[in-house]
């Protein structure tokens, strides 16, 4: 009977967990277009940590490209000094900051140069003037975008994220998004401003984002190849740090949270042994 009730547990636990996953699963719509490609990041696993020249090789590209269109509500200068993070020092911190004009309406001239406490400061005056300049799509706000989109994948391949702490769902978009884009299949029709994307939502379609990077164009300084891929993986890894700057700490509670659990139903184990051992059974 104490055999038959856990293996009922059992059952019901691999059974809520399907569930849930495949509600995960499903968030990403019906798959057609070409598998997504996960990349191997530093982030990844149970142990990952964000690599800071590939954190700061990637805020390089949302300074040169992507802010030129896209905005970072919740990112404020000083997180770059952040430790996991880009670990910028804060001389440099501040004389980013004070390369940028934020607009201060109790400032006397309604404007000054930044500090590092000043939060990002938006391509755009008003969501309208950001759609007026994008075809109508006012391009969404960077700050946690990486958290709100993920990678379909097929069952049951999404079972394994539950034991590898796959949550670089949102990195891997990013990375795909940036690199599918691709003639339209056969038989769509691409309107004006727009353009054909394999990986656009999961499921590929048109979006109205041109290509935003090509090669050689943003200059590094290191060794990293100035290239579409190398870029996208950067400006992803970048992203996943702005929407979870403290997902590996986070992670690493998590694993010790779960050893102490081990350890001491082991203890409790032995406790009961000791305590039951006098009486007959
Ligand atoms: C010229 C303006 C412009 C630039 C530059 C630009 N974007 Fe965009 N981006 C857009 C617009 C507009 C959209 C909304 C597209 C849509 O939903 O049709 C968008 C959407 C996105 C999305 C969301 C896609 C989705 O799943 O909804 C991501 C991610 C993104 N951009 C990343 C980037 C990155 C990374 C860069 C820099 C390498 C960049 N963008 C540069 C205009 C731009």
């Amino acid at each position: 009977m104490k055999k038959l009730n856990s293996l009922i547990g059992a059952a019901l636990i691999a059974a809520s967990g399907m569930l849930a996953g495949s509600a995960y699963a499903a968030g990403g719509g019906e798959h057609s277009g070409p598998e997504a490609k996960l990349i191997d990041w530093t982030f990844g696993g149970v142990f990952g940590t964000y690599d800071k020249a590939q954190l700061q090789r990637g805020f390089q590209v949302f300074q040169e490209v992507c802010s030129a269109c896209h905005g970072a509500e919740l990112f404020s200068f000083r997180m770059l000094e952040k430790e996991g993070g880009p670990e910028y020092s804060e001389a440099q911190v501040k004389a980013l900051a004070a390369s940028y004009t934020i607009q201060d309406p109790e400032h006397i001239d309604g404007e000054r140069s930044g500090v590092p406490a000043d939060k990002w400061p938006s391509p755009f005056e008003t969501v309208q003037d950001a759609k007026d300049a994008n075809g109508g799509v006012m391009p969404p706000d960077f700050s946690v975008l990486a958290k709100a989109r993920n990678v379909p994948q097929k069952f049951p391949n999404w079972i394994g994220n539950y034991f590898t702490a796959y949550q670089e769902g949102g990195a891997d978009y990013i990375y795909n998004l940036l690199t599918g884009y691709n003639d339209a299949p056969e038989g769509v029709e691409v309107g004006a401003g727009q353009y054909w994307n394999d990986h656009f939502h999961g499921t590929g379609g048109t979006l109205a984002m041109a290509p935003p990077l090509f090669d050689e164009m943003v200059d590094y300084e290191g060794e990293a190849p100035e290239t579409v891929d190398q870029y996208a993986k950067d400006i992803a890894a970048f992203m996943m740090w702005l929407a979870e700057p403290d997902m590996t700490s986070r992670k690493a509670l998590g694993f010790n949270v779960l050893m102490f659990l081990f350890l001491f139903a082991g203890m409790m184990y032995m406790v009961k042994r000791k305590l039951w051992s006098s009486v007959d059974h």
